[in-house]
């Protein structure tokens, strides 16, 4: 049974720093990641973390930096996206749902449209079909009309549209509180414990 399994996708919008936190937070949590990183988020984990991973030859270092050695190595299944062989890829692999973080509009488009075409879009589609919760986190500003009605699509299909937007109104000291804010308000959706925001009227 691997209800305790979640996937975690990471593609090419701004917000890396997003990703990486909620993949250590589930780790922390105990949770087996399988873990799909598109190559566009590879150029936006460079440019925005400065660390460079490596697709083919996957190392948890290359991502987490020294917090990898924390880590039970066990944890984390790594996919190459183009890898449709993966059993995220279907729909009998059982998992406990699916956060994209960040989440590209491209993501998002082929997402709403079931395009399928790697393999983070293939396991999206299998959490939509199976009923299974999907959690997309996008970050573009300004949306036009059909990024906007990509995401209601998906939104329609089951998907909950989580967008990385901090809120002010808990007094972020630090940009590590705004980064924390979106990933506590995904591990609210995963029913994950945690202590990561002030919650209102706390
Ligand atoms: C530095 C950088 C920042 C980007 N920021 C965004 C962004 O915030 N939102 C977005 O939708 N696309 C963004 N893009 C464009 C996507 O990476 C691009 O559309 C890519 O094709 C998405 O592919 P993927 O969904 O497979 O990761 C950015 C690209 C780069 C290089």
């Amino acid at each position: 049974m691997a209800a305790n399994d979640l996937v975690l996708a990471l593609t090419g919008a701004s917000g890396a720093p997003y990703g990486v936190r909620l993949l250590e937070v589930l780790l922390r949590a105990g949770r087996i990641v399988h873990l799909v990183v598109s190559p566009a988020a590879v150029e936006v984990i460079e440019r925005e973390l400065d660390r460079r991973v490596r697709l083919d030859r996957f190392a948890l270092a290359d991502l987490l930096g020294e917090r990898a050695a924390e880590v039970d190595p066990e944890q984390v299944r790594y996919h190459h996206f183009m890898d449709f062989q993966a059993g995220i890829a279907s729909g009998s692999f059982l998992t406990a749902g699916m956060i994209v973080c960040p989440c590209s509009m491209g993501t998002a488009a082929a997402i709403a449209h079931g395009l399928s075409q790697n393999l983070i879009h293939r396991a999206a589609d299998v959490h939509l079909k199976e009923r299974r919760t999907l959690i997309l986190v996008p970050r573009e500003t300004p949306m036009h009309v059909i990024q906007l009605r990509n995401l209601t699509a998906c939104a329609e299909a089951g998907a909950v549209v989580l967008p990385a937007m901090p809120a002010f109104y808990t007094r972020p000291q630090s940009l590590q509180d705004a980064i924390d804010f979106i990933v506590g308000r995904i591990c609210d959706q995963l029913h994950i414990e945690h202590h990561l925001l002030p919650r209102w009227s706390e």
